[in-house]
């Protein structure tokens, strides 16, 4: 009872936060898109929405939409919680997301956190895929935590490795995590992104992904008609990927993203998880002409991408291992970060306090060269 009352002032607190800094909004729709005639039908289920009791006691219709061009600036400076809730278990890879990095992060200057989280390892394998509760409580204490400390979110999926093995054996569940998803912070304000699926690849092709895409979107819209969705390409959510793709529908609340980690040997040497990377081991970066040249062309292709397709792009993962030396991964960040952000695209580190992180979470220090370049403090966010 008294976690209820706490909850209920909480979200208060951030409803009034949230409207007095919400920018302006584009005039929107009232009625549902029409692509939610796409939406397959809700598959015959058991009533598994009615048993799962909603988080946050906002008021309907509190909703008040964020224009996708305006949001996808607000998201700034973001960084990844990453190997946190996206381990099979929170804590396998040897982090927790703990309350204190939530200011940690917003007094140091950033605007967002994307949220990996491997929804599938916590959610019933059979219909009707009811997602565990006290999983879900947990995702919504971390939303919770990052709107009381004034950050967007971005809750996505991550690690759905079934679906990336087996797409139509999987497609429902993908649809109704979704769902699930979608309807329990469907009053959430508009701060919380949702993003479908982090790196498409393997079964998941250029058509199939986009086709995928507009029916979880579909099934998003019946709850969320106007929060903005990240859109990404396959091929691992790379730019390529997105360079390949188009504009999935004429959805207006979609903001693209990519992930941004060339050149590949130099930002994944020694990484266990890439085969053959310890031969990239000591490869350098210290921004010689055809280096930072690249870097440029790939920004360029992105914006290009973005004016063509007509969609703001977010570029929600780049960063370096921290096998490779400290002063070319500084040089490196700052030159990406920098190119990004005279294109006016946004972003998100990849992450906080693990392989790549620009924290320390055993000496609690922040890895300062890495945060410097990150943030520049001469120029306060002032979000
Ligand atoms: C992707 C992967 C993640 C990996 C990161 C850097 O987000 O999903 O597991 O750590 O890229 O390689």
């Amino acid at each position: 009872m008294r976690k209820l009352a706490y909850l209920a002032i909480a979200c208060t607190t951030v409803i009034t936060a949230c409207g007095a800094e919400a920018p302006q909004p584009s005039p929107q729709p009232t009625a549902e898109p029409p692509l939610a005639a796409t939406a397959p039908p809700r598959p015959n289920l058991p009533n598994w929405k009615e048993e799962m009791p909603l988080p946050f006691p906002f008021p309907e219709g509190a909703f008040a939409p964020v224009d996708a061009f305006v949001q996808a600036q607000q998201l700034g400076r973001g960084v990844n919680f990453g190997n946190m809730l996206e381990a099979p278990k929170e804590g396998e890879w040897g982090l927790v997301v703990r309350e204190e990095y939530f200011p940690l992060v917003r007094q140091a200057g950033f605007d967002t956190v994307r949220v990996p989280i491997r929804w599938s390892a916590h959610a019933l394998r059979q219909p009707p895929y009811t997602i565990a509760p006290e999983f879900f409580q947990r995702i919504d204490w971390v939303i919770e935590n990052a709107l009381q400390n004034d950050l967007n979110v971005v809750i996505n999926m991550h690690h759905y490795e079934e679906l990336f093995k087996d797409l139509e054996g999987e497609r429902e569940r993908f649809l109704v995590l979704w769902d699930q998803i979608a309807t329990r912070y469907r009053n959430l304000p508009p701060e919380v992104l949702f993003e479908p699926l982090n790196e498409p690849h393997g079964a998941l092709d250029n058509e199939s992904w986009e086709e995928l895409f507009r029916q979880v979107l579909a099934v998003i819209r019946r709850t969320n008609p106007h929060r903005n969705v990240i859109f990404t390409g396959a091929d691992m959510g790379t730019l390529n990927g997105l360079l390949q793709a188009k504009r999935p529908n004429d959805d207006p609340h979609l903001i693209a993203t990519f992930h941004y980690y060339l050149p590949f040997a130099f930002t994944h040497q020694g990484a266990e998880w890439v085969e053959g990377s310890s031969a990239w081991l000591g490869t350098t970066w210290r921004g010689n002409g055809t280096q930072r040249a690249n870097v440029d062309y790939d920004m360029d292709r992105a914006v290009r991408w973005g004016k063509q397709n007509n969609m703001p792009v977010w570029m929600g993962e780049f960063g370096a291992y921290s096998k490779a030396d400290l002063d070319s991964r500084v040089a490196w960040t700052n030159y990406v970060a920098r190119a990004a952000e005279a294109r006016g695209l946004t972003w998100a580190y990849w992450e906080f306090g693990s392989g790549f992180g620009v924290y320390d979470p055993i000496s609690l220090q922040w890895n300062e060269p890495i945060l410097n370049v990150l943030i520049q403090k001469q120029e306060a966010t002032g979000r």
